[in-house]
Order: structure tokens, then C-alpha cells, then sequence
């Protein structure tokens, strides 16, 4: 909010003030509902007296813009809009609330917002630190990268040639049989999941995902109607699958390979049973596997796609976590006819992923780049780890437990009581911590934080952990 009354106008500080405020409600910066800041901010925002602001609040209530409610502050009135000029405004607020797609979770939009503050400690963020991402040697490909004018155009539907070439060679050498028609370049995997609920399944599909999950901390097949159906790898999968799918058309979203967040991994064994049961009920499997790249220990995972010999797998990589998420490119692997399909409903959402873009990710994998800064960024993150794991042993062991991380960027932290709420998550906020709570992953999850060490500074560590013992240790006494 950078706007402040002009002392030199001829119009009265007042009068300015008035403007202002009815200009934000009328263009819909401030919607019906939203709560004003206090009088005090205001008149500090604004350089002005409080009286000033006091007055000007009493004029807009008396117009009935603005209402206050005992003991919560004040806020814009439902009938602000009739007020104003809204014969000829649409009422967006009623759009915003009809519309397909759900809102993000209030906790994810706080986290959206205090991540960009300058003086936040991000303990949860699932991104890379600035000074692990490859700036320089991205800035210095583009002087190598020769552009000729089809490789800036709008690109193929399933993406640059020259890109699922390379891809296709990448994938292969990690046993995952790929050839060009089998490859979708999408704008982050993410993409993918929208593709999926909009070209592939029909409303009331259940998705089936083991709990925690990624998925519940997006909304992206909850907007499109789908059940989201969570359930264990036990003994009893195949029948649990049977019993719920019946007739409905439905999908299985795994990560056996280190699963945000818990981190976890499946046995070989597990993966083999896991395609066995799902094959045998034709169900088909997203196999999100953006993090697999970043297992401390070299040797890779088979991946399900690599033992699918029935086209059941979706298979979704991503350069995101490891080399940009700024580029936005991920791929999908799949049988032909799925991948054109989704082809088609990319090209009618985003005419393609960027090409410059496109041109980045061809040029770190062809030039054996990528695998150099792999492996630097793997021994980085396990320093990381390991420095994020003794300062937990120092000070948690009490009250909470983890798993060694085996890689990627999380530790799954679980408190021994269930206090991970929405008033833990404020109380952090006003110190200047911001965490990812498990109950964004699980709605019932009030024991977990998932923690990364991928984002905040050693220094930012030691601070954050010191200051979430202070407000954890509190519900232990
Ligand atoms: C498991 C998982 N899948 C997909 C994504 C999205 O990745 P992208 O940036 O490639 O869209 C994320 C990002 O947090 C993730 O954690």
C-alpha cells in the first residue's frame, strides 16, 4: 500500500482518505467482508493524524460502506457494493464464490503471502535456496544456446522434439522405456494433475492416494468433483480398492519414491505388489516422482514405470526441484494415446510450454550439466540435513520424532502430541517462522510439521528451530 494523501491538493486530507478507501472497495481490492487494518496502521500508513482516520471511518459507516463488529474490528459491509456505483459493476465477490475451482487453504494462502516478507524464516518451503539454484551457469548456457526462430515459436503440442529427444535418452538410461510420442512436455508436473482431471476422468472419479499427500494441499482434483479416497498399503489394498472402485472410473496418485512430505520410499517388494494389485483392478497409476533425482545415496529406485508393462503409469518428472522452478517445465510419460490427449487439452489451455525455457532444460541435460550439478546439489542437501537433524537431536528429542531423511528436501517431524494447529501455525507467524502444518497434507493430521531444510540458511535454521522448540515445548509442561 504505497499511496498517501497529496498535501499540496485542493482537495482536504478527508476527502482524500474517502476516496481512497471507496476506490479500493469499488475496484474490488477490498471485498465485501475484508477486514480493514486497524485505525492506528492506517494513520501510519497514510502519515496522517488518528483523529483524521477516525472521522473518515465514521463518515463511510454512516454510508454504510464500511461496519464494525464488536470486539473484531471493522470491515467492508455487504452493502458496500449497492452503495457504490454497482448497477454498473458485475459482483465479483459472488463470481469468486460460485466459481468451479476451490480456494487454496487459508494456511497455504498466509503461507503464499508472509513467504514473500523480507524477514520471514521459511522452515517448510519446498523449494530450493536461492544460493542452491544454478543462476550463473543458466545465465552463461543462454550465451551458448543458439536460438533459430522455429525454436522461439509456439511449439509442437507435446513439446520440443529436441527436448523429448533428450528426455527420452535420459529416461532410458533410467530403465523407463520412453520414445518421443510417449513424452509430454507440461509446465511443471502440477500441470499434469489439471490435464489429468480435465482430459482423463469424469466427475465423481475417485482418486485413490495414501495420507499424507501433496495432492491435499492443492485442490486440484477436489475443484474438478473427483472423491479423494485415502488408504493404506496393507494386506488388504487389493480388496479396499475393489470394494470402493466398484464401477466408478478411478486413478491411484503415488510417490514411492521419497513422497512429499513424509519422505518416505518403498521397497522394491512394495513397488512390485503395488502395480501387481492396481494392474490386476486396471487401475491407472499417477507416479509422481519429482524429488527421485535427489536420494542421497546415488544408486536410483526402479521406478513403477520402469516395471510397467501394461501402460497403467502416468510417469511425472520435473526439473522444479532440482535445477529451476522458475522455468516451469516438467514432463509426462505415458501410452501414446493418453499423451495426445492431454496434448490436446494443454494446447487449448497454454499453446505450449515456454520455449526458451525448453531450450534451458535440452542444454543442461545433452551437455552432461545437469548430472554435475546433481550430484553437487545432492551432497549440499545432505550436509543440510545433517545439520538440521543434529540441532533436531539437541533439542526435540523429548517431544518429538523423525526418520533420517533419505533425500529431497523434508523431514517429516512428528510431535508427540497432536498440538501442529492453526493457532501454533499464527503464533510462529507473529515470530517471524513460517511452517508447512501436516494438516495441509492430512485434514486430520495435527501431529507433523513438514520440515525443509532445503530453503532457509544455516543460520535461519538454528534461529527457526530455537524459536518453534520455544512455542512447541510450551504444550509439553
Ligand atoms: C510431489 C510434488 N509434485 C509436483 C510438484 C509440482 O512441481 P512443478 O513445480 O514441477 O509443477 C511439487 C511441488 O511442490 C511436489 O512436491
Amino acid at each position: 500500500m504505497h499511496w498517501k494523501p497529496d498535501r499540496s491538493s485542493h482537495l482536504t486530507i478527508h476527502t482524500q482518505i474517502i476516496e481512497w478507501i471507496k476506490s479500493r472497495i469499488d475496484r474490488g481490492d477490498w471485498l465485501i467482508g475484508t477486514k480493514l487494518p486497524t485505525q492506528r496502521h492506517l494513520a501510519e500508513l497514510l502519515g496522517v493524524n488518528r483523529s483524521t482516520i477516525n472521522n473518515v471511518m465514521e463518515e463511510l459507516k454512516a454510508a454504510g460502506l464500511i461496519e464494525s463488529k464488536i470486539g473484531s474490528g471493522t470491515y467492508v459491509s455487504n452493502n458496500s457494493w449497492n452503495v457504490l456505483l454497482s448497477k454498473s459493476q458485475p459482483n465479483w465477490q459472488q463470481h469468486i464464490e460460485m466459481s468451479i475451482h476451490k480456494a487454496n487453504y487459508h494456511t497455504i494462502q498466509l503461507i503464499n503471502d508472509y513467504e514473500q516478507k523480507e524477514d520471514i524464516i521459511r522452515l517448510g518451503t519446498g523449494e530450493l535456496s536461492p544460493d542452491l539454484l544454478p543462476s550463473k551457469k543458466i545465465e552463461e548456457s543462454l550465451k551458448e544456446i543458439q536460438l533459430d526462430g522455429r525454436a522461439i515459436g509456439y511449439s509442437e503440442p507435446q513439446g520440443s522434439k529436441k527436448l523429448r529427444r533428450i528426455l527420452s535418452d535420459y529416461l532410458n538410461k533410467r530403465g523407463i522405456q520412453a520414445n518421443i510420442d510417449n513424452i509430454l512436455i507440461v509446465s511443471g508436473a502440477l500441470q499434469t494433475l489439471q490435464l489429468v482431471s480435465l482430459g482423463l476422468l469424469e466427475e465423481n472419479s475417485i482418486i485413490f492416494q495414501e495420507a499424507p499427500s501433496y495432492l491435499n494441499s492443492i485442490h486440484t482434483f477436489q475443484s474438478a468433483g473427483m472423491n479423494m479416497i485415502a488408504v493404506h498399503r496393507n494386506a488388504e489394498l487389493k480388496s479396499t480398492l475393489r470394494n470402493i472402485k466398484k464401477k466408478k472410473q478411478s486413478l491411484f496418485y503415488c510417490s514411492p519414491t521419497l513422497q512429499n512430505p513424509s519422505g518416505g520410499n518403498w521397497s522394491m517388494e512394495e513397488r512390485q505388489n503395488f502395480y501387481d494389485t492396481c494392474k490386476e483392478l486396471k487401475i491407472p497409476i499417477i507416479e509422481d516422482d519429482v524429488y527421485h533425482e535427489l536420494l542421497f545415496e546415488q544408486s536410483l529406485r526402479p521406478t513403477l514405470k520402469s516395471i510397467d508393462d501394461s501402460g497403467l503409469v502416468l510417469y511425472l518428472g520435473s526439473v522444479s526441484k532440482t535445477l529451476s522452478p522458475g522455468l516451469r517445465i516438467g514432463w509426462v510419460v505415458g501410452p501414446e494415446a493418453v499423451i495426445k490427449r492431454l496434448a490436446d487439452i494443454k494446447m487449448q489451455t497454454d499453446y505450449g510450454s515456454s520455449a526458451i525455457s525448453q531450450e534451458i532444460v535440452s542444454y543442461f541435460l545433452s551437455s552432461g550439466m545437469y548430472e554435475t550439478h546433481l550430484s553437487d546439489l545432492r551432497e549440499k542437501l545432505k550436509e543440510r540435513a545433517e545439520f538440521t537433524e543434529r540441532i533436531l537431536a539437541e533439542n526435540f528429542s523429548d517431544i518429538a520424532t523423525w526418520k533420517k531423511p533419505k533425500g529431497g528436501f523434508y523431514i517429516w517431524l512428528r510431535f508427540n502430541k497432536a498440538i501442529v494447529n492453526k493457532q501454533l501455525f499464527l503464533n510462529l507467524i507473529k515470530r517471524n517462522i513460517l511452517i508447512n502444518p501436516g494438516y495441509i497434507y492430512d485434514s486430520t493430521d495435527y501431529h507433523h510439521i513438514r520440515l525443509s531444510y532445503a530453503y532457509a540458511s544455516f543460520e535461519e535454521l538454528e534461529t527457526g528451530l530455537a524459536i518453534l522448540k520455544e512455542e512447541t515445548e510450551k504444550y509439553f509442561c
